[in-house]
């Protein structure tokens, strides 16, 4: 499964980064507000620094201004993926992107429905939001399930990026269920390292080798 960071935040991808934990970068307005960047020049940054796809959200709401916009974005660097919502005027756009051969990530999606549409646009990545579902009392990981049911039925290439991953067992669940690609912040990332008992095992390690008198350097 791939990791994407879910963040304009250039510091956080870069530590990722370097650790070969990016495969790409996902980021959205809200994420631009937050990083108080402008984004043609955040986004060139974050292209520069990932080689693998890069989303970049476009803002119009009627499809000849969201393709007008898309078509800015994606000349930024050749590893621009298209953020487009998966609205009617949203999937016009995807077509049309797809068809010149920019990478277009359809994102908003809540329903299986919505999803094959997406496939059937051409998109590039399908973007499931899983923990805004879970905010609805609704099971996310229901909809990766379904999605990747549909999509293996038919044989469909659109990557599954499964987004709005909050905990770290979303991550495990998506890697179980076959999301080719998730997407979530640095630290839901950094916390995967994280288990009590390999910091108790440590803390004894250390007791104990200092009881040694040892140095290996
Ligand atoms: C995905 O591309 C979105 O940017 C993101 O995952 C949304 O996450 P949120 O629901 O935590 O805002």
């Amino acid at each position: 499964m791939k990791f994407f960071v879910d963040t304009a935040d250039v510091d956080a991808i870069r530590e990722l980064a370097d650790l070969g934990m990016a495969d790409g970068v996902t980021t959205n307005p809200s994420l631009i507000l937050k990083s108080g960047r402008d984004i043609l020049e955040v986004t060139r940054e974050i292209a520069e620094m990932i080689s693998g796809p890069v989303s970049a959200e476009v803002v119009a709401l009627e499809a000849d201004a969201m393709i007008a916009e898309g078509r800015k974005l994606a000349k930024i660097a050749p590893n621009i993926a298209v953020k487009v919502p998966l609205t009617w005027d949203g999937l016009k756009t995807c077509r049309v992107l797809s068809d010149e051969g920019t990478m277009v990530n359809v994102t908003l999606c809540f329903s299986a429905n919505q999803a094959l549409l997406a496939a059937k646009a051409g998109a590039t990545f399908i973007s499931p939001f899983i923990g805004r579902l879970d905010d609805m009392n609704l099971d996310g990981m229901d909809l990766i399930r379904d999605i990747r049911e549909i999509y293996d039925n038919y044989n469909f290439k659109t990557e599954i990026l499964a987004a709005s991953i909050r905990t770290v067992n979303h991550v495990t669940q998506c890697a179980l269920t076959g999301a080719d690609v998730m997407t979530a912040p640095s630290n839901v990332i950094k916390a995967l390292a994280s288990h009590p008992l390999t910091d108790k095992g440590l803390e004894q390690f250390m007791k104990d080798w200092a009881k040694t008198g040892q140095k290996i350097l």
